[in-house]
C-alpha cells in the first residue's frame, strides 16, 4: 500500500450462531487506492462491508478512518464519517423518482444538502454515473445497469472519501462492464479510495492495486493482484485448476 491508510481494519470477528463468517480479518486500504475483496461465494467478503459500514455489530476487532475508531458506531454515523456503500442487491427507494432518491442521499448525508442548493448537484450526480436526463424516470423503469447507477449515485451523494462497491459490475454486459470499469477508474482519478469486492476478473485485474482474498471467513493472501491471485491457497480455494 502507499500513503497512509484511510481505513484500517484490525482482527474483525462475526460469529452467526455457530459460524465465524469473518474470522481475524486484517487489511488496509490506503488513501486514493481500490483494494480488491475477493473470494468463493459464502466467504465472508459482504459480511465484512457490512461490519465497516455498521450495517452489521462486531464481535471483535478494530476498524478506524483516517486513525478514528468506527467500529460500534451505527450505519447514519458510519456514513458521516465518509464511508458510503452499494449493496449486491440494488435496493433503490421504489416509490421515489431517480432524481429523489439522489436528493433524499444528498439531504441525509454528510454534506446535509438540500432545497435548490441541491439542484445542480443532483443533476451533476445523474450526470457523472451516466444517468444524465434520468432524473424524472421511477427506478423500476431503469434497466439493470441503470439501476446500478443510480445506486452508486446515491452513494456519491453521501460525499464518501471510501467507497465501497458489492458486486457493483456483476451482471453486466461486455459494453455496460467496459463503461462500469471507466466510470470506477473515474472515482479514483479524482482521489477516491474503494474497497471493491468483485468476481468480475477482467474488473479485477484493470482496476485493482492491490487485493485481499478471504476463504471460509479468513484472509488467505493480501498483496498485488498478480501474486495474490497466483498464490496456491487462492487457485485451490478460489480460482479452481482451469484458472490457474
Ligand atoms: N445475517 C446472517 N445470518 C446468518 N448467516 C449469515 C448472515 N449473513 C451472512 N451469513 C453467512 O455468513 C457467511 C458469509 O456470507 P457473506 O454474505 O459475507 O459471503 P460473501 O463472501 O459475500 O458471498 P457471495 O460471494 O456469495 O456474495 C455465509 O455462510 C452466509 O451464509
Ligand atoms: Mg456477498
Amino acid at each position: 500500500m502507499s500513503g497512509a491508510a484511510l481505513l484500517q481494519v484490525d482482527g474483525l470477528t462475526r460469529r452467526f450462531g455457530g459460524l465465524v463468517a469473518v474470522d481475524g480479518v486484517s487489511f488496509a486500504v490506503g488513501e486514493g487506492e481500490i483494494l480488491g475483496l475477493l473470494g468463493p461465494n459464502g466467504s465472508g467478503k459482504t459480511t465484512v462491508l457490512n461490519l465497516i459500514s455498521g450495517a452489521l455489530r462486531h464481535d471483535a476487532g478494530q476498524v478506524a478512518l483516517a486513525g478514528e475508531a468506527i467500529h460500534g458506531l451505527p450505519p447514519h454515523r458510519v456514513a458521516r464519517r465518509g464511508i458510503a456503500r452499494t449493496f449486491q442487491l440494488v435496493r433503490p427507494l421504489g416509490s421515489l423518482t431517480c432524481r429523489e432518491n439522489v436528493a433524499a442521499a444528498l439531504a441525509f448525508g454528510r454534506r446535509r444538502v438540500f432545497g435548490t442548493g441541491a439542484a445542480a448537484e443532483i443533476e451533476a450526480l445523474l450526470d457523472r454515473v451516466g444517468l444524465g436526463g434520468r432524473g424524472d424516470a421511477l427506478p423500476e423503469a431503469l434497466t439493470y445497469i441503470d439501476q446500478k447507477r443510480l445506486e452508486l449515485a446515491r452513494a456519491l451523494a453521501l460525499g464518501p472519501r471510501l467507497l465501497l462497491l458489492d458486486e457493483w459490475l456483476a451482471g453486466l454486459n461486455p459494453t455496460e462492464l467496459r463503461q462500469g470499469i471507466e466510470l470506477v477508474a473515474a472515482l479514483r482519478a479524482q482521489g477516491m479510495a474503494i474497497l471493491m469486492v468483485e468476481h468480475v476478473m477482467d474488473a479485477i485485474r484493470s482496476l485493482c492495486d492491490r487485493c485481499v482474498v478471504m476463504n471460509a471467513g479468513r484472509v488467505i493472501a493480501q498483496g498485488t493482484v498478480e501474486a495474490a491471485l497466483a498464490d496456491p491457497e487462492v487457485v485451490r480455494a478460489y480460482l479452481g485448476d482451469d484458472d490457474a
